[in-house]
């Protein structure tokens, strides 16, 4: 009597997520006070906090990256819109903050006045350098053209005497140079006068602002961009600003995405983050077949918009997921950081995660609520609401730039969109995660993430003990009087 069947019914997985479990308290002698949650995105990136925002287009675009890599975070920018709009959101970031800007917005000095204001418009800057080719020849500033006629040449009005600094300045000297001759913007020049770079006063004092950013060597602020495997030109023009290439489709484990991937990895020198995936042997597959990845995106149909595995009853809940390629990474004794994604909805979820070996985790939900995430607020009954969409959601699909993130043709939606409540820009959302991770690790006795990991243990909940985990035998001010549970 065969049992072939049966035996796969019986032996199946229990493939458990967030709500499923609970860490288990364990001997602290660390107050949450002194945890440290500092951790890598990548093999080569660190980061300061270990959130990551989603590549979705309800989500991350330049704002909601420069914010977040300002908290110590990352963003990783969606693919969702044309090479030239993507590449123009990493530029943004890379621009927001730096020691020194090489990417420097100029004007020749045959230009007019007019397109001199129009163009420190378009990158919200106060002054542009003025360079006839490469040689620096004046500097044009906002007070410059404010009232001038706006057919006049930059030439006729711009500051001939510029102050310049060289190029192995650095910071303390630039400080005093900016402020002995009280002014704004130091261009930066080699030996034969060529612009090499600027320095600004708004960025030494960003610098001071935001004491836990994480940035290049230049001092440029992380970012993220996510790419299709089968979009090489796109790769490589992000290559040449963002950090790190996020890989981004639903389900990586696919011989075109590997070929394509295989490809893809000599052409950038950017580190690259493959995904998703859900597997020990996806992760396994990574780890043996593709040569230079370095980070792994994990968990399939986890995410709040996801509804691939209601529709198509595939998936791999991200913690399942986590815990699989966190297995298969040490058996292998490879340096691979994971990020779990999708489904997280609190800051004990991303206390589980890491206990469950995940280096960061993925929020698109979350991140979508804040004021730096792309769309307007929309006022429902009262409440404050911002739009947020899965990438296979219809909508989104008909952008079709993103397209190919999900194999099916055959036009099935596998991601709804809505709305969800406002929740105020994302230093508050991330200062809460933060203290609540912060506590999760204290509860578990950990001070600091590779503790987590080792030491936390995790205990799975029944339905019961589900409900009895959220509040339960009260009347909550915000419920009706019929929802009492
Ligand atoms: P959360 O739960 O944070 O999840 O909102 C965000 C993650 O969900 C994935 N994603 C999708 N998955 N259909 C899916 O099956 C979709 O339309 C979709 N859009 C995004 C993605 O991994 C994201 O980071």
């Amino acid at each position: 009597m065969g049992s072939f069947f049966r035996d796969k019914l019986r032996q199946a997985d229990v493939a458990l997520t967030f709500r499923d479990v609970v860490i288990v308290p364990g001997w602290v002698e660390v107050e949450p006070r002194e945890v440290d949650v500092r951790t890598r995105a990548t093999k080569n990136y660190r980061l300061n906090i270990p959130l990551i925002s989603s590549p979705m287009d309800t989500v991350t675009e330049s704002e909601m990256a420069i914010a977040l890599a300002r908290q110590g975070g990352l963003g990783v920018i969606h693919r969702n819109c044309s090479i030239e709009e993507q590449v123009d959101m990493a530029r943004r970031v890379k621009r927001a903050e730096s020691l020194i800007i090489r990417d420097v917005i100029t004007i020749a000095p045959d230009k007019t006045v007019g397109e001199a204001i129009a163009l420190m418009r378009e990158y919200n800057i106060s002054g542009l350098p003025v360079v006839d080719g490469e040689k620096l020849v004046g500097i044009v500033t906002d007070r410059d053209v404010r009232f001038a006629d706006k057919r006049l040449l930059v030439k006729d009005v711009m500051t001939e005497e510029v102050i310049t600094a060289r190029e192995d300045t650095t910071i303390e000297e630039a400080k005093e140079i900016l402020q002995q001759y009280r002014i704004e913007k130091l261009p930066v020049v080699d030996s034969e006068g060529r612009l090499r770079g600027l320095i600004t006063v708004k960025d030494i004092m960003l610098r001071g602002k935001f004491p836990n950013a994480v940035r290049d060597e230049e001092g440029r602020l992380l970012c993220a961009a996510a790419v299709s495997p089968f979009d090489l030109e796109r790769a490589k023009r992000l290559d040449k600003y963002v950090d790190i290439i996020v890989v981004d489709v639903a389900h990586f484990h696919n011989k075109n995405c590997f070929e394509a991937t295989k490809r893809l990895l000599p052409e950038v020198s950017a580190d690259v983050v493959v995904g998703n995936v859900g597997t020990y042997e996806a992760v396994e597959d990574i780890i043996t077949k593709l040569d230079g990845v370095a980070g792994i995106r994990v968990g399939i149909g986890s995410g709040s918009i996801c509804t691939t595995m209601e529709v198509v009853k595939a998936g791999s809940p991200t913690l399942y997921a986590t815990a699989q390629a966190a297995d298969a990474v040490e058996t292998y004794g490879v340096d691979l950081p994971i990020i779990a994604d999708g489904g997280i909805r609190n800051p004990g979820d991303v206390a589980v995660a890491l206990a469950m070996g995940a280096s960061s985790v993925m929020m698109g939900n979350v991140f979508a609520r804040c004021r730096e995430a792309p769309g307007e607020l929309i006022a429902i009954g009262g409440r404050y609401y911002k739009r947020y969409r899965g990438m296979a959601s219809p909508s989104a699909r008909a952008r079709r730039y993103a397209l190919d993130r999900y194999m099916q043709a055959k036009g099935i939606a596998e991601g709804v969109e809505g709305w969800v409540p406002y929740r105020g820009d994302v230093a508050s959302v991330v200062e809460e995660f933060i203290s609540g991770l912060k506590a999760a690790m204290g509860y578990a006795g950990a001070r600091n993430i590779e503790e987590l990991r080792r030491k936390a243990r995790i205990a799975m909940l029944t339905e019961a003990g589900v409900r009895e985990a959220s509040p339960h035998s009260i009347l909550l001010p915000t419920e009706s009087t019929t929802e009492m549970r």
